[in-house]
């Protein structure tokens, strides 16, 4: 999958699949999968770090999360989140960054700004690096929003985020995500733009769709937004599978003389 292949979908209007991952072996499987794209979300923060919210992901652990997905997942188009601190002090500093996620095998950068990024935007663009912007629910701007809300609701902030996709086109981005907008606003700037759109709460009319996969799986989560659609229980199915190898090993039941070197 390279970025022509997801311009021809996005003409032929046919939805992009995209999903996050952060690890090999989730990487090997959704290499199997009708996914598009993976992105290497700064999600893992919460849910690989256990941090509560994604402000402190650092390019080293990033990078570490991109390599092992570009190693499991060969067929597909990898995007590396740009983390917090890692372009808000320069536009060397970002740039820095833009070459550890790349160098880490990354295909496309995704940047969670637009005021006061434009030089850092157009300076990866003109790099020859596939940009993603994300407007609506930036969970990086958490304390500015103070929460997790849906955002683009009142005139202002509709506007506002309509103006920035426009600018992110203007800049050469090739695609956004929307996330948590109401659907008129998505549906609005996928007939306004070009952008190949990428909806997380931001309903149907859009390009493509995105989760994060801890919470389309059912991990345990703090935070049930209702966009989410729970594909699976991994939360009851690894209990019981844990409850039920230790019930074997109390018992004496494993491992059995099969499982044995005798
Ligand atoms: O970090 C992430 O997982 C994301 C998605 C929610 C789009 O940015």
């Amino acid at each position: 999958m390279n970025i022509n292949n997801l311009k021809d979908k996005q003409a032929n209007k046919e939805k992009l699949v995209m999903l996050t991952c952060y690890d090999y072996s989730a990487a090997k499987i959704m290499n199997q999968s009708e996914v598009d794209m993976i992105l290497v979300g700064d999600s893992a923060a919460m849910v690989m770090h256990g941090e509560t919210s994604t402000i402190p992901m650092d390019i080293e652990r990033m990078q570490h999360h991109v390599s092992a997905v570009v190693k499991g997942a060969p067929d597909k188009f990898v995007i590396a989140d740009m983390p917090f601190m890692t372009f808000r002090q320069s536009v060397e500093h970002g740039i820095q960054a833009v070459k550890m996620l790349m160098q880490a095998g990354a295909h496309a950068v995704k940047l969670e700004a637009v005021d006061g990024h434009e030089d850092l935007i157009e300076r990866i663009v003109q790099s020859g690096v596939p940009v993603m912007g994300h407007v609506g629910l930036t969970p990086q701007f958490v304390n500015q929003f103070g929460g997790f809300k849906v955002q683009g609701k009142d005139p202002v902030s509709h506007d506002k985020i309509l103006a920035d996709t426009l600018k992110l086109q203007q800049l050469g981005c090739f695609s956004v995500v929307l996330e948590c907008v109401p659907a008129t606003l998505a549906a609005q700037v996928t007939r306004e733009t070009n952008l190949i759109t990428i909806g997380i709460g931001a309903g149907c009319d859009v390009d493509g769709q995105v989760l994060v996969t801890h919470d389309m799986l059912g991990f345990p989560s703090a935070f049930n937004p209702k966009f989410v659609r729970q594909y699976l229980n991994t939360e009851q199915l690894f209990k019981q599978a844990f409850d039920q190898y230790a019930e074997d090993v109390k018992q004496g039941r494993f491992p059995s003389d099969k499982e044995s070197y005798l």
